[in-house]
């Protein structure tokens, strides 16, 4: 086949998705596919039209790539390309229109809204601690936790660094105590299947963007050292959501659990339509547990675009 694994762009996440992008690409070299790379810019459908290949992989994470931009562009130009369609990525971008497609379907997430960053330095607009993240980035890009104690001042005072100096608007959700997990959804011929779930414990501080991808900073347990029951819990809220949303190729849903509250404590806060592919990434950790290398991986989630 020949390949253009599209990575890069403008998003706050483009080193991300360069490293994603080279990763895919060795893999799919390595299985003797051509292989095309393109760091995206605004002459994006021209460069494709040029390369004219038969499958896309989108390698891109954030905004524009996992918004629905670039998969509208593709489908109108008819070209195949990797991962969820149009419509379920504006949704899974959009964490607050996430919740909406979700919780009536009884997928538990936590509360939240969405606040002006300005009001901020006025009150706290809901109960401490909390947490404030952009409502469409990737990787921790722009959050930030407010502590019980007032780690950023009480109000939020303007003048010390965070997310409400670069971000208008936030989302603002409960922070929810106890541990980080994540699931892997693969679709395979015989539908949508969790590869397990993964603990990540940063030796320091959040799960953060440095904890994600300093190697060493934070501590993957595969499979999660946890109660069989919430195991199950997060394999059933992760295929769920996938298929909620319309979701392709592979997803990765995000949890936190609130270890003192059983099954009650558990809530998802996202589901990613574009998951890391990085060496430190998640899914083609989960990958690896279920025998399936990360060129294994990488063809799987060609194969299904292409059917
Ligand atoms: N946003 C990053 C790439 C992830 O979800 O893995
Ligand atoms: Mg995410």
């Amino acid at each position: 086949l020949h390949v253009v694994v599209l990575m890069g762009g403008w998003a706050n996440e483009r080193e991300v998705s360069l490293m994603s992008g080279n990763g895919v690409a060795a893999a799919l070299e390595s299985r003797g596919h051509r292989v095309t790379r393109i760091d995206m810019d605004r002459q994006i459908a021209a460069r494709l039209a040029e390369a004219a290949p038969d499958v896309v992989f989108n390698a891109l994470h954030g905004v524009p790539g996992e918004d629905g931009t670039v998969q509208g562009m593709l489908d109108l130009m008819g070209i195949p390309y990797t991962h969820s369609g149009l419509a379920t990525s504006v949704i899974a971008i959009d964490k607050q229109l996430t919740k909406q497609a979700l919780v009536p379907h009884g997928i538990p997430m936590p509360g939240g809204r969405i606040v002006k960053s300005a009001d901020l330095f006025k009150r706290d607009p809901i109960a401490r601690p909390y947490v404030l993240k952009p409502v469409n980035e990737g990787s921790s890009v722009g959050v930030a936790i407010v502590t019980a104690d007032g780690n950023y001042g009480s109000p939020i005072d303007r003048t010390v660094p965070g997310p409400w100096q670069k971000f208008d608007e936030l989302l603002a959700e409960p922070y929810i105590r106890g541990r980080e997990l994540t699931t892997a959804v693969l679709d395979e011929p015989g539908g949508a299947r969790a590869l397990g779930v993964t603990e990540l414990r940063p030796k320091s501080g959040f799960y953060d963007f440095d904890a994600k991808y300093t190697d060493g900073l934070t501590e993957h347990v595969c499979p999660a050292d946890i109660p069989a029951e919430i195991a199950a819990l997060c394999c059933e809220y992760a295929v769920r959501a996938h298929k909620l949303l319309g979701c392709h190729g592979t997803s990765r849903t995000d949890f936190r659990w609130d270890d003192e509250q059983g099954e009650s404590g558990l809530f998802v806060l996202e589901t990613n339509t574009q998951p890391g592919m990085t060496p430190l990434s998640l899914v083609p950790e989960q990958a690896r547990h279920v025998g399936m290398s990360y060129a294994d991986l990488v063809e799987a989630i060609v194969e299904e675009a292409l059917q």
